[in-house]
């Protein structure tokens, strides 16, 4: 009886401090959203189960293999144990109620992510190799940054048009894949103003799949809407060939090639500064002048003409992606930059 007293009161403590260490890693990013607050909660409790049955199972082995280890000269058999039912009984149920438990707490969990506001503003959320595009119906443009207004419902109706990516801003805690062929949704409301937000992709999709990654900004109601304005007339007044290629270019080819001399992170696509005009060697040894037929068909068929010291990992799916008016203001936006 004394022994299992102590080893009880070791177990408790034990879990109290494996909580608190758990607890003290800061696992988690700052919770922003509403959907985050059911989650964190459910994951607390999934925590404080973890630490619990840690204890229970490695406190009573230590405690044993200390207090009962064989004496010295004790050359004599243990005592031998045909089996106990009723622990036996005890360690099927108790796991099997805590599993169902859980179960009916995770699908509640889910169902107060996915509370529908009648009120929610929609975004078209496109993805693709390997890049993010963001359109607000009810202004009618495309951004490559997500802007959302705080403590506001948004839904974002999510398709790609490659293969599949899952959207991702860890402190918003919810994900969900994005698959061609499939509209997908997910709703957030966002509670903490901030810049320093991140979407990412969390599915293995390609070569730059970890750079799949844009600004997600969380702002005030009126700062929302000044932007979405601003963002609205500039999308409008584009009228200009080159100032619509620019805009296409910040959402479909930033992620890769850069407009300056500095090219982005990693150099894995040929910077466009000075593209044009220029003498371009390949891999195959020949050059080529990067003319416009030049820039057509490194767009539509990107494997044609591999540039030296590049990997081919320009997905090939622009050619339809893009329409044949926007490929040529892409290339006379491009013409501009030297
Ligand atoms: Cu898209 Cu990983």
């Amino acid at each position: 009886m004394t022994h299992f007293i102590i080893a009880g009161i070791l177990v408790v403590v034990t879990a109290v401090l494996t909580y608190l260490g758990l607890n003290a890693l800061g696992l988690m990013p700052a919770s922003a959203s509403a959907q985050a607050v059911p989650i964190d909660w459910l994951w607390n409790w999934e925590v404080i189960m973890i630490s619990f049955l840690f204890a229970l199972i490695v406190v009573p082995l230590l405690y044993s293999l200390v207090v009962f280890r064989r004496r010295k000269g004790d050359t004599s058999d243990a005592e031998h144990i045909e089996g106990n039912t009723s622990l036996e009984i005890g360690w099927t149920i108790a796991p099997l109620f805590l599993v169902m438990v859980f179960a009916y707490l995770g699908a509640y969990t889910l169902g107060d992510t996915r509370r529908v506001d009648p009120q929610a503003m929609i975004v078209n959320v496109k993805a693709s190799q390997w890049t993010w595009s963001f359109e607000y119906p009810e202004y009618g443009f495309t951004s490559n940054e997500l802007h959302l207004p705080v403590n506001k419902q948004v839904l974002l109706k999510m398709e790609s048009l490659d293969v599949i990516h899952s959207f991702w801003v860890p402190e918003f805690r919810v994900k969900q894949d994005v698959l061609p062929g499939r509209v997908t949704e997910l709703r957030i409301t966002p509670t903490l103003i901030g810049d320093d937000y991140k979407v990412r992709c969390a599915e293995m999709c390609g070569t730059s799949h970890y750079s799949m990654e844009q600004p997600v900004i969380v702002s005030a109601p009126e700062d929302f809407k000044q932007w979405a304005e601003i963002s609205q007339a500039e999308y409008a007044s584009a009228q200009t060939p080159e100032q619509r290629g620019e805009r296409l270019a910040q959402i479909y080819c930033f992620s890769c090639h850069s407009p300056t001399i500095t090219p982005v992170a990693g150099n894995i696509a040929p910077v466009w500064f000075g593209l044009f005009g220029s003498t371009v060697e390949l891999q195959d040894g020949s050059s080529v002048t990067a003319d416009e037929a030049f820039l057509l068909e490194s767009i539509v068929n990107p494997l044609a003409n591999l540039v030296a010291g590049y990997q081919p990992i320009m997905p090939a799916s622009y050619g339809t992606l893009l329409g044949e008016s926007e490929i040529k203001d892409i290339i006379a936006y491009i013409i501009t930059l030297k």
